[in-house]
């Protein structure tokens, strides 16, 4: 029996004014002529809550980009849905603002890439964005709805770690998700010049500890941290087809958001068939639901259960085949390889991904 997943990513779009280091964009990008259309798009919202999910994340790219994202968000939210925009905020001006509360939206979460304009510039591409992503925050707390800042963090931003937190408190965030880059698609590429050093991961480590213990009350701190240190991997999607569903800009229906970084392997699309029956039945969600599918050591590890094996995205990535035990687990026999990875890190230069 498959449980209901909890949460749909809908990927409006692959668009954005930023280009970060490490998008999570796939390197062939959907033209906006091959999106999904408005209704395409409330029909996989509706389909979505009759599945289960209580919620879903407007991401892209950037969400705001699709000029009907009003519509997206009062389709989502007549579906039933909780609604919460994942956004880079540099195209929220107060009458789109306005229109979205309207529609319905429950949460903002913001992309910050730097704690200062010059550094945020150079991470994300674009000039100006940080004085723009201030001014969305306002008019997001403004607005009355809650506030969630996203901080990617890595070799190059974590020295303003402190900083960015002090950030989230002054413009009114409740919540910060200090995330470390997580190395598929464009991180991988860049993933010399944005793997952290183990002493920075340490430092990153107990100074969100301690911001916890001062800020507690006022600000919520999640906190993801990079495999590459790690002897364990983490339950990636909390395991393959077991809670997460997401759809691409063109329709792929997903079990990760990176799961088409896995060549080879063939989704199922929302033109041709339904959620409930692409996460019930497709040959790409059963792949690696459960534990039937894992190699030794994973297959009878105890873990088995706890982290699924960890990230097959990361598998494939690292070792060409997406059913390997994640090389972050220091039981595979691929572990040395994140090790060569961090004695090859430290490069500064960025490859960007370019935009036609
Ligand atoms: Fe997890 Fe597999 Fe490593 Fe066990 S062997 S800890 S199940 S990744
Ligand atoms: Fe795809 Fe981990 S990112 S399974």
């Amino acid at each position: 029996m498959v449980d209901s997943p909890l949460a749909l990513l809908a990927e409006l779009t692959h668009r954005c004014p930023l280009r970060c280091p490490y998008c999570s964009n796939p390197k062939e990008l959907t033209r906006a002529g091959a999106e999904l259309t408005t209704a395409e798009w409330a029909r996989v919202f509706r389909e979505a809550a009759a599945l289960g999910c209580l919620q879903i994340h407007l991401s892209g790219g950037e969400p705001t980009a699709r000029r009907d994202i009003v519509e997206l968000v009062a389709a989502a939210r007549a579906a039933g849905l909780y609604t919460n925009l994942i956004t880079a905020g540099v195209l929220l001006d107060a009458a789109l603002m306005a229109r979205l509360v309207e529609a319905g939206l429950d949460h903002v979460q913001l992309s910050v890439q730097d704690a200062e304009e010059a550094g945020a510039e150079r991470i994300g591409g674009m000039k100006g964005a940080m004085t723009r992503k201030q001014a969305a925050a306002a008019l997001v707390t403004a607005s009355g709805l809650p506030l969630t800042l996203n901080a990617v963090v890595h070799r190059q931003n974590l020295h303003n770690l402190p900083h960015l937190i002090e950030i989230a408190l002054e413009w009114g965030a409740g919540r910060i998700e200090v995330a470390h880059v997580q190395y598929y698609g464009w991180a991988l590429a860049n993933r010399a010049a944005l793997l952290p050093t183990r002493a920075q991961l340490d430092e990153a480590t107990r100074l969100v500890d301690a911001a916890r213990a001062a800020h507690r009350g006022r600000l919520v701190i999640d906190y993801v941290v990079p495999d590459y240190h790690a002897a364990r991997p983490k339950a990636c999607m909390g395991g393959w087809g077991r809670r997460f569903l997401g759809v691409s800009p063109a329709g792929n229906i997903l079990p990760c958001h990176a799961a088409e970084s896995i060549t080879g392997m063939i989704f199922p699309n929302i033109r041709e068939t339904s959620l409930a029956a692409a996460w019930a039945d497709s040959p790409a969600f059963n792949a690696f639901r459960g534990t039937a599918w894992m190699p030794k050591p994973c297959q009878g590890c105890e873990h088995a259960e706890r982290d699924w094996g960890g990230c097959r995205c990361q598998a494939f990535a690292l070792t060409g085949e997406a059913a390997a035990t994640d090389p972050a687990c220091a039981l595979s026999p691929h572990h040395g390889l994140l090790a060569d990875a961090l004695a090859d890190a430290g490069e500064t230069a960025f490859r960007y991904r370019e935009f036609s």
